[in-house]
Formats: C-alpha cells, sequence, structure tokens
C-alpha cells in the first residue's frame, strides 16, 4: 500500500481559516492546563473560588446557554411565595433569576463564605431592582445562621466540590429544610472542580438525602433530593 503525503492545507478544516484553528487548538490545551492544576490543587487544598472572578464565571450568554436558570427554577418547582436558600451564590447570576421567580412574597437566603461574592450580589440586585434576597456571610460547613426548617427548598451550584467535607455541609442543608422540601444540586463539565453524578449522590446519600429525579444529561446535571424519611 502507497501512503499518499498530505498536503499542507489538508490538515486544516475546509473553509476554517488555519490561524482560528491554531487560537482555538491553544485555548483549548490552556483550558486543559488549567482544569488539571485546578483539580491537582484542589485534591491536597479545598478553597473557594477567589471573589474576582465573580462575575467572568456568571458572564452572560455562555453561562445561561449552557447552564440555564430555567434548568435550576424547574428543578426547585418554584412558586410565588417559597422561601429558598441557596449555598454558595457567588456573585448571585442564579440567585436573582431565582428570587424574581417566586416574587413578590418569596424570599432567597443567599449563604456564600466570602464578603467579597456577596458585595458582587448586592451590585448586582441594585443593577436588577430585586429585594427579595437576603444575603447570609457563612460557611455552608459551620453554623448558617438560619432556622431549622426555614426552607421549602435548597439550591447549590457549583460548589460543594469546593467544600472540604461536602456531606458535613449537606447536614447543614437537611437541617435548613422543612421535611418536605427538596435540595437541588447542579453541576456543569466545564467547571475545573466537576463532580461526576455518582459522587454528588454518594455525598448526598452520606448526609441522608434521597434522589428523587434528575434532569439534564452527563455534562450539566441537575440532581434533586429529598430527606430520607
Ligand atoms: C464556583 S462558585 C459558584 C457560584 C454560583 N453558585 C454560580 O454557579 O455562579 C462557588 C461559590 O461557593 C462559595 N463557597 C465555597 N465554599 C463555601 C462554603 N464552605 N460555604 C459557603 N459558600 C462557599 C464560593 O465563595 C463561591 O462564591
Amino acid at each position: 500500500m502507497v501512503l499518499q503525503r498530505l498536503a499542507p492545507e489538508d490538515f486544516w478544516i475546509p473553509g476554517v481559516h488555519w490561524a482560528i484553528e491554531v487560537v482555538i487548538i491553544i485555548i483549548l490545551i490552556l483550558f486543559l492546563w488549567v482544569c488539571v492544576c485546578v483539580r491537582s490543587i484542589r485534591y491536597f487544598w479545598k478553597f473557594p473560588m477567589p471573589a474576582v472572578m465573580g462575575n467572568a464565571i456568571a458572564a452572560g450568554p455562555y453561562r445561561s446557554r449552557v447552564q440555564p436558570p430555567s434548568m435550576i427554577i424547574q428543578a426547585l418547582e418554584v412558586r410565588s411565595g417559597m422561601k429558598i436558600v441557596e449555598i454558595g451564590c457567588g456573585s448571585g447570576f442564579y440567585t436573582i433569576a431565582v428570587a424574581k421567580a417566586i416574587q413578590p412574597a418569596g424570599i432567597v437566603f443567599a449563604v456564600d463564605i466570602q464578603q467579597g461574592m456577596l458585595d458582587k450580589l448586592k451590585a448586582r440586585m441594585e443593577k436588577e431592582g430585586v429585594e427579595n434576597i437576603i444575603p447570609v456571610l457563612a460557611d455552608a460547613e459551620g453554623h448558617i445562621p438560619l432556622d431549622d426548617g426555614t426552607a421549602d427548598a435548597v439550591f447549590s451550584i457549583a460548589v460543594l466540590p469546593e467544600i472540604p467535607d461536602p456531606p458535613r455541609a449537606l447536614l447543614q442543608v437537611k437541617r435548613l429544610l422543612k421535611d418536605d422540601g427538596i435540595y437541588v444540586n447542579a453541576e456543569l463539565l466545564l467547571d475545573p472542580d466537576f463532580p461526576l453524578r455518582k459522587t454528588v449522590v454518594k455525598w448526598a446519600q452520606q448526609a441522608g438525602f434521597t434522589l428523587k429525579r434528575q434532569l439534564g444529561s452527563f455534562f450539566r446535571h441537575v440532581l434533586v433530593f429529598i430527606k430520607e424519611s
């Protein structure tokens, strides 16, 4: 068999300028490199995402397309007047959407461990004219200063892998939930910390939750849990 030599132009996708392809390849390599570094560091040392990156991860069209707030709202089975707690609200991209969905009587208690993130949330609340959010500065693994059974629902997005002992934080979630309340957790593969669905289910089961239903896909899973009776 005689192998034909490839001409240089055969390496590239027809119709796409080679320079664009090189840039895409470089971005992909850099992204993979960041993922490997973050995962390796976080394996030994868990730390919250720095507050300076709060707005970057919430950046508009990309996030709302791949992990739309509507998925979370659907999973939360929102209705007006609900009391909802968000763990690790960050700069509030999802907090605002959920708060709007439960207006006028509903309240979101937005918990984050960093004051810098809560400041960004407050700026977003002002910009969007949303008032039914109460920022709460607390470590989800410690004591969250809210009463037992406060919440009809609790949710968290891309937070559990940043917490050193996720089942311990989920015990707090369980305490905050009403007996018939639901806990919703969402994760996205593009997050360097992305945990598999089975890992989140294992953490939740260790804290006494049962999986009720799942939305999304392998790449962007949304899991809904109820308290074990
Ligand atoms: C990757 S960001 C996600 C923010 C937001 N949920 C989103 O999806 O846009 C994780 C957030 O969880 C917060 N966080 C990390 N560890 C926490 C803890 N132990 N208690 C409360 N919040 C925590 C971080 O400060 C950060 O704002």
